[in-house]
């Protein structure tokens, strides 16, 4: 048996996954998101387990990192882990590495896969013939993990450059603080109470009172909300008026929700 764990604001990570999950028999998919930081499982019947996220400032994102912390790895386990993002997975996979020799086991392949940024307090969506080609590439990385997972196979470890070295700690102070700052989330008069933001919320964060939503401390910062409010109602400040929303094109809204 084999469990694929997965955490997706916009759908990238999902999308890889499922269809991880798909080519593979007898694989449970589930989703990490704040219910599953309220009872702990066993992980004891599984051969194979994966974890896929999205690179948050070089990171993990924390509702992964609180999640593993509560699963118990046996080092006889394959565990495969793959960190999608737009172009720089930092110390995501070491974060990783460690976290999973903390809890028992040991990462045996990591994969990153570069895919359509989605960090629209940041920047625009990828123009369309980027966004493209990415989501071209993702069948090609796909084939090669699921190659790599029915064999078993061990790769090499993914670090960081130089570079990414010398910024991770600035960097995962700014995402400490874009989750501080969910305050700048506003709504525009085009809200239509459809109470979408709160459903694809993976950590909870959004109260609807009267129909309309607000938010808490508690964000993760995935931008779910954001990108897939169906009215586009949905603002961090004033940064994002004119951005273009992103979600990954095979994604449902229907799949996001919970
Ligand atoms: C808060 C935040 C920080 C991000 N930081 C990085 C980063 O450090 N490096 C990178 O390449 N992409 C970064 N991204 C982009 C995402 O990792 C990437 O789009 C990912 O595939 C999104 O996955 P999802 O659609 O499953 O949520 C960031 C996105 C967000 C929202
Ligand atoms: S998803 Fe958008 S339109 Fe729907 S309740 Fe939230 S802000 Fe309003
Ligand atoms: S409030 Fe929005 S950005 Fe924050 S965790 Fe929830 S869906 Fe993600």
């Amino acid at each position: 048996m084999r469990v694929i764990y997965y955490f997706s604001g916009t759908g990238n990570s999902l999308s890889v996954a499922k269809e991880i999950a798909d080519s593979l028999t007898n694989t449970d998919l589930v989703r990490i998101d704040f219910t599953k930081l309220q009872k702990r499982v066993s992980i004891e019947s599984y051969e194979q387990i994966g974890i896929v996220f999205p690179v948050y400032s070089y990171h993990m994102p924390k509702l992964v990192v609180e999640f593993l912390k509560t699963l118990q790895f046996n080092s006889n386990q394959y565990v495969f882990g793959i960190a999608t993002c737009g172009a720089v997975a930092g110390e995501a996979l070491k974060d990783l590495r460690n976290l999973i020799r903390g809890q028992g086991g040991e990462l045996t392949a990591e994969f990153k896969m570069n895919l359509p940024g989605n960090c629209i307090i940041e920047y625009t969506a990828y123009p369309n013939i980027i966004q493209k080609r990415l989501i071209q590439k993702q069948e090609v990385s796909v084939n090669k993990i699921i190659e790599a997972v029915e064999h078993n196979k061990k790769t090499l470890k993914i670090n960081a450059s130089l570079f990414a070295k010398v910024f991770s700690k600035t960097a995962e102070k700014r995402y400490q603080s874009y989750s501080e700052t969910a305050k700048h989330f506003c709504i525009t008069s085009g809200c239509t109470q459809c109470g979408t933001c709160q459903k694809v919320c993976p950590a909870n964060n959004i109260m609807i009172h009267n129909g309309s939503p607000s938010w808490g401390k508690n964000c993760e910062a995935c931008m779910a909300c954001i990108q897939w409010c169906p009215a586009r109602a949905i603002q961090y400040g004033k940064k994002t008026i004119a951005r273009t929303r992103y979600h990954h094109p095979k994604v449902t809204l229907g799949q996001m929700k919970f």
